[in-house]
């Protein structure tokens, strides 16, 4: 086998698997509600200011490896501006290519082979491959219904002492769960004096429905054992640009940075430009961006609850976290809306051994489709009230 033994103990990636693939669905027309992205396009005057700067012979060829200076001082003051966390720009500031980017090489720069990581189950899927590559123990940090959030006196002590690196991410995807200062205030005091380090991903930031989303740097002493990863990804609409960057502890950050040297050249001096201009300009849309998904929020959960259709409560993000009717699981349940009602939602599996009676729904769709798909799913409540079901109504 070509293929090295490491890489093929991995899973294929869920997403990687289903992305761009056809999908047979029954006589009406598709809904995608499987999307990991907002709708909207990249606002206009970042992509000007990427045009213009294509242009500018600099950006042509190599630049710094750890990135521009005019990217890294608006990283900072994003963060002054946005969360009151003061950064310094040379050692607790790391551009990435994408957050993905860094997410899943941060186990091989800083956790030993042996060494346990906890990932959030349900949590993003990509944390695990990361942790394989490193050689590393993934162990599920498992997060209950309805607030999903570390418990952390539930996990061994045993498996507390042998962890390197915790990976949580508030707003969660998939569950659409989102944290408060003090579930970080505790995380920290819990990991601070240990081998412990924290990575949180902030990849859903902009997205905070009853109050703005904290930063963990915002919590005392976090940058001894905390980094946070920001994409611009989601809020600002540049998936496909590829760029976000990690902030906080110093050794962290410097790991981070040592393993670029070596993987990258620098980041495309017109995508820093680009990233810039969005970080200096564009906080308005951000707040625009969550109260579009706020609304959405409003007018589906609103739907759900006029039928009696549990779900759990979406606090966060773009993701709504639907438990499937009885007698089916996520996967089961995903086939059935293909075929009966043409919606394709994402099931909870990927995310976690503790998704599996659960659907992942995307919200990242426009008022019309959102209510046809509200409509849709309200048709389907006979399946959550059969006759002894734990959501009928009589029991
Ligand atoms: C929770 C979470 N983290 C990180 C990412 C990666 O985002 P990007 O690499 O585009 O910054 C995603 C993308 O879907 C995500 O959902």
């Amino acid at each position: 086998m070509v293929m090295s033994e490491r890489l093929s103990q991995i899973p294929d990636s869920y997403f990687g698997k289903t992305m761009g693939q056809k999908v047979e669905h029954g006589p009406l027309p598709l809904i995608n509600m499987a999307v990991g992205i907002p709708d909207g396009e990249t606002p206009k005057g970042i992509l000007d200011c990427f045009s213009k700067a294509i242009h500018i012979p600099e950006n042509q060829k190599y630049g710094a490896f750890h990135g521009k200076d005019t990217f890294k001082q608006a990283i900072v003051d994003f963060y002054q501006r946005q969360y009151q966390v003061a950064l310094d720009k040379e050692d607790e500031v790391c551009i990435l290519y994408g957050t993905k980017n860094g997410l899943v090489n941060l186990p091989q720069c800083i956790v030993n082979p042996g060494e346990n990581v906890l990932l959030p189950d349900p949590g993003y899927t990509d944390y695990l491959a990361g942790v394989k590559l490193a050689d590393a123990i993934p162990v599920p940090l498992v997060l209950n219904s309805p607030d999903y959030l570390p418990e952390w006196d539930k996990v061994a002590q045993s498996v507390l002492d042998n962890t390197k690196l915790i990976y949580l991410t508030y707003p969660n995807n998939p569950t659409g769960s989102v944290a408060t200062q003090n579930v970080f205030d505790e995380a920290i005091k819990r990991f601070k004096g240990t081998k412990t380090k924290i990575v949180h991903d902030f990849a859903y930031s902009a997205f905070g429905f009853d109050h703005k989303n904290p930063s963990i740097l915002q919590s005392p002493q976090a940058k001894d054992v905390a980094i946070e990863i920001f994409s611009l990804s989601k809020g600002y609409n540049m998936s496909g640009f590829r760029v976000g960057f990690a902030v906080g502890n110093k050794e962290v950050i410097q790991a981070l940075k040592k393993f670029q040297t070596h993987t990258h050249a620098g980041m495309f001096g017109a995508l820093q430009d680009a990233a810039t201009y969005a970080l200096n300009h564009y906080d308005t849309f951000l707040e625009e961006q969550s109260a579009t998904f706020k609304r959405r929020r409003d007018l589906f959960e609103a739907k759900l609850a006029e039928k009696h259709i549990p779900f759990e409560p979406m606090k966060g993000g773009i993701f709504l976290w639907l438990a499937t009717p009885e007698g089916y699981d996520g996967e089961q349940f995903v086939k059935y809306l293909l075929e009966e009602q043409s919606i394709l939602v994402a099931p909870g599996i990927p995310f976690g051994e503790h998704g599996r009676n659960y659907v992942r729904i995307s919200l990242a769709l426009n008022d019309a489709q959102l209510l046809e798909a509200a409509n849709r799913l309200q048709s389907l409540s006979a399946l959550y009230h059969k006759e002894g079901s734990v959501c009928d109504d009589k029991n």
